[in-house]
Order: C-alpha cells, then sequence, then structure tokens
C-alpha cells in the first residue's frame, strides 16, 4: 500500500509539473524560434542552455518551494529567514508574478487560436482546402481582430475557472492522460511528415551544421526559449515544488521532466519542418508556422479533420496546464491577503484580458507599430515582439539568475541536501557544485554575449 501511494504521488507530481512545462513554448515557440535562428546552431546552443543553465535553474526553483511551503514571495521570505539570508529575494517572487500575467497576456491569444483551429477543424473542414488557402486562415484569423480577442477571451475564461476552483486532482487526472495521448500524436505526425515531406532537408536544417553561425541573437534566444520551455523563472515552478511529496529525489524528478518536454519539442520540430521544405516555406516565417503546417499534413490524411481536432484540442489543453502555472502564484498571493481565490482569479484574467490586446492589436491593426523604435535593440519590434522578447530575454534569465544564486549561495547545504533529497555524496556535490558554479557563469557568459555582443 505505502509503496504504491509513494508510486502515484510521484507520478502525479511529474505529471503536473510536465503539464506545466509543455505547452506552446514546445509545440508553437521551439519550431518558429528554431526556424527563425538557422536551425541545428541554435538547437545546439538551446541544449546546451537547457543542461547547464535551465535543468540546474529549474532544481534551484523547485527547492526553494520545497523549502518554502507556501506561495513565492511568501516562500521566498521564509526560505531566507530560515537561512539567515540577507537581499530583496521576495522581490523576486512580486517581479515573477508580475511578469507571469505578461507572458499568459499574449499565451492565451496563441492558445486562443489553437482551440478556433480545433472549432474550425469541426465546422468548416482543412481536407478540401488547397495550401495556400490553409495558409492564408492564420493570417485571416489574426487580422480579423474580433476573432482572437474572443477566442482570447474564451481561453483566459477557463483558465480562470480552472484556477478559482482549485481542481487540483482534475489536474493530475488530465496529465496522466494528455502528456502520453500528446506524444502519441506527435509520433504520428512526424511519421505522416517524414512521409509526405522533405525529411532529408528538416534533419539537415534541425540537426546540421552547414549554417551553424554564432551570433549574439542566437545565443540569447536559446536561453530565452530554454528557460520558457521548462517555466523557469517566474516562480510559477515554487508553487509546484511546494506541493510535491517528501518522498521525491529531485534531480531525478527534473531531468524525467526535463527529457519530455526536450523530446515534445523535438518532435514538434520534425512534424513541421518536413512540410515547410516540402511546401517550400520560409522556415523563418514567425509565430504562425505550426499554424500554416500542419493542418497542410491533416488535410492529406485519412480522417484528418478528426486529427485535426484532436490535435488542436490536445495543444488548447496543454496550453491550458501552461497557463494554470502562470495564474495560479499570483491567486495563490492574493489569498495569502485574504482574498479569496474566485475574486482573484475575476481580477486577474480581467488584467490578462486588457493586457492582451497588446498582442491581438500586434497581430492586426497595430502590425507596424514600434513603441520602442528609438532603440537600437527594440528597433523593428511591435509590442507583441517587446512582450515576448522582453520576458524571455531578460527576466526569466535573470530570474533564473536569482534562484540559482539562493540555492547555490543563499541556502545552506544541510538544508539544499534536504530538499533535493539525495543521500549526502558525491552526486549532491556535483549539483550543489552545478548550482553554485557552473550555471551561473554559464549564464552570465552567456547573457553578455547575448546582450553586449550586438
Ligand atoms: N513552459 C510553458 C510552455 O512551454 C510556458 C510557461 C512559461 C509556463 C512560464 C509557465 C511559466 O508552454
Amino acid at each position: 500500500m505505502q509503496s504504491k501511494n509513494h508510486f502515484t504521488s510521484r507520478f502525479s507530481f511529474l505529471m503536473v509539473t510536465a503539464g506545466a512545462a509543455v505547452g506552446l513554448g514546445n509545440i508553437w515557440a521551439f519550431p518558429f524560434i528554431a526556424g527563425q535562428n538557422g536551425g541545428g546552431g541554435f538547437v545546439l546552443i538551446y541544449t546546451l542552455a537547457l543542461l547547464m543553465v535551465a535543468i540546474p535553474a529549474m532544481i534551484a526553483e523547485l527547492v526553494i518551494g520545497r523549502l518554502g511551503q507556501a506561495s513565492p514571495s511568501v516562500s521566498l521570505n521564509k526560505v531566507k529567514a530560515d537561512n539567515g539570508g540577507k537581499g530583496p529575494w521576495s522581490l523576486m517572487g512580486w517581479v515573477g508574478m508580475g511578469a507571469n500575467i505578461l507572458v499568459l497576456s499574449f499565451y492565451a491569444v496563441i492558445a486562443g487560436q489553437a482551440a478556433y483551429y480545433a472549432y474550425f477543424a469541426v465546422t468548416h473542414g482543412f481536407e478540401t482546402m488547397p495550401s495556400v488557402a490553409i495558409r492564408a486562415i492564420d493570417n485571416g484569423f489574426k487580422t480579423s481582430f474580433h476573432q482572437p480577442v474572443f477566442w482570447t477571451a474564451l481561453f483566459i475564461g477557463m483558465t480562470m475557472l480552472i484556477v478559482s476552483l482549485r481542481v487540483t486532482s482534475g489536474l493530475e487526472k488530465t496529465g496522466r492522460y494528455l502528456m502520453p495521448a500528446l506524444f502519441i500524436l506527435l509520433v504520428v505526425l512526424v511519421a505522416y511528415a517524414a512521409y509526405y515531406g522533405d525529411f532529408d532537408r528538416a534533419y539537415d536544417f534541425l540537426l546540421g551544421f552547414d549554417r551553424f553561425q554564432l551570433s549574439s541573437g542566437v545565443v540569447i534566444a536559446a536561453i530565452g526559449q530554454a528557460f520558457f520551455t521548462l517555466s523557469v523563472g517566474l516562480c510559477g515552478l515554487m508553487m509546484y515544488g511546494a506541493y510535491m511529496g517528501e518522498d521525491i529525489k529531485l534531480p531525478g524528478a527534473v531531468a524525467s521532466i526535463a527529457t519530455m518536454d526536450f523530446l515534445v519539442a523535438v518532435l514538434a520540430g520534425f512534424a513541421i519542418f518536413p512540410l515547410v521544405f516540402a511546401e517550400n516555406m520560409n522556415p523563418g516565417a514567425g509565430p504562425g508556422l505550426v499554424f500554416m503546417t500542419l493542418p497542410v499534413l491533416f488535410a492529406k490524411l485519412p480522417f484528418g479533420d478528426w486529427g485535426a481536432f484532436v490535435f488542436f484540442v490536445l495543444l488548447t489543453m496543454a496550453a491550458i496546464t501552461s497557463s494554470i502555472a502562470m495564474m495560479a502564484p499570483m491567486v495563490g498571493r492574493f489569498e495569502d491577503s485574504g482574498i479569496s481565490r474566485v475574486r482573484a482569479s475575476i481580477i486577474l484574467g480581467a488584467v490578462t484580458f486588457i493586457l492582451s490586446f497588446m498582442t491581438t492589436l500586434s497581430f492586426g491593426p497595430l502590425y507596424d507599430f514600434y513603441p520602442l523604435d528609438m532603440f537600437s535593440v527594440t528597433e523593428e519590434m511591435n509590442m507583441f515582439a517587446l512582450i515576448r522578447e522582453g520576458v524571455n530575454h531578460v527576466i526569466l534569465p535573470l530570474g533564473g539568475l536569482a534562484f540559482l544564486l539562493i540555492a547555490g549561495w543563499g541556502i545552506r547545504r544541510h538544508n539544499l541536501l534536504a530538499a533535493l533529497n539525495v543521500s549526502d555524496g558525491a552526486f549532491f556535490n556535483q549539483i550543489r557544485f552545478l548550482i553554485r558554479y557552473i550555471a551561473p557563469l554559464a549564464l552570465i557568459v552567456m547573457i553578455f554575449m547575448g546582450w553586449f555582443y550586438g
């Protein structure tokens, strides 16, 4: 009985946390960012950034939550007091919680588009459409303005509902089936993409180095994506750390989650790029890439519209399990101040909805509006690009660095040992060394290369 419970709790933790990690970042962002940054070189630096920086930072963030047992800023304060720390630790909590809402404001727009594609698959169907027409749906949807607004509102509404009801058991059940289902469907899509598309060119593009060109832009995009995909840097994972079972060994659990996350992204890449090349599309087409390619594949398949429906429903659900991780920390903080969960969710949902106009407008009438055009770093970036890149390239790496420094230097050795739940010995010392020295230094070097080697 005991061991059965033990297994279930570890499994649930893995699936729920994987649910927070796996989302649009893997299936929507990874392919389009890899496409914009030349493929193989980006994938290599992204993998290095995951191993050396983002995974250690993920461990660090979960450690703080596990020791703090509360909402982010409360956890940070408690861990600081328990370890005799100095400095404004809880500031990170506030920055992270605020940035989460900004992320959600664009995330919801993309998730809304995924939900719309599921709806479109059953109401119109992609099957009889030529690829050019399918590609035009992306643009038509975005520029219609009222459609993204409606679907974004729906998505935010669903997130609010789930967060306010605190359906954690529902989340566990969802995670348990969602991840395997998504995985299987992606494997099937890769097989079909290999059959119908140009797999060789996709392979060369994603894993080849002939285009390898180290630039500051590639490095910073890779770090940002490594953090984003694991949901590290915004304090959301602290909540998951606070709820994880006592028996879980943290490093192994993080390794499993990061592996799942990585595989989903790579599978998405291999589902999308064979079509990009077969259809003579530009790999750097940007945020519409997944929406312009996968429906073309579904259109060729038997029962393709049902396939498209299932896929876009799963993608929307994967997005919801991530958006919960964005809204829950702030709702938890409101609750600590005596505001009810329902009220907190409504307030935050409304704020997110208002902020989401910056993205919906950037896809439509304000596509060419560049608010910070006067600075060379932010030249020709519309509001959506500013939010997405501002969070990914600045806030996430700095948040990750703060967590690494806190876990490596601020938390006492025996507390870190207890939080990791591994035995004292060489393995623990290596992880501590990674968190204390290698990860922060690698991150600082990467940030330096990215920000200052323009
Ligand atoms: N990791 C999520 C994804 O890949 C996005 C996310 C970022 C979730 C930050 C929470 C916090 O889609």
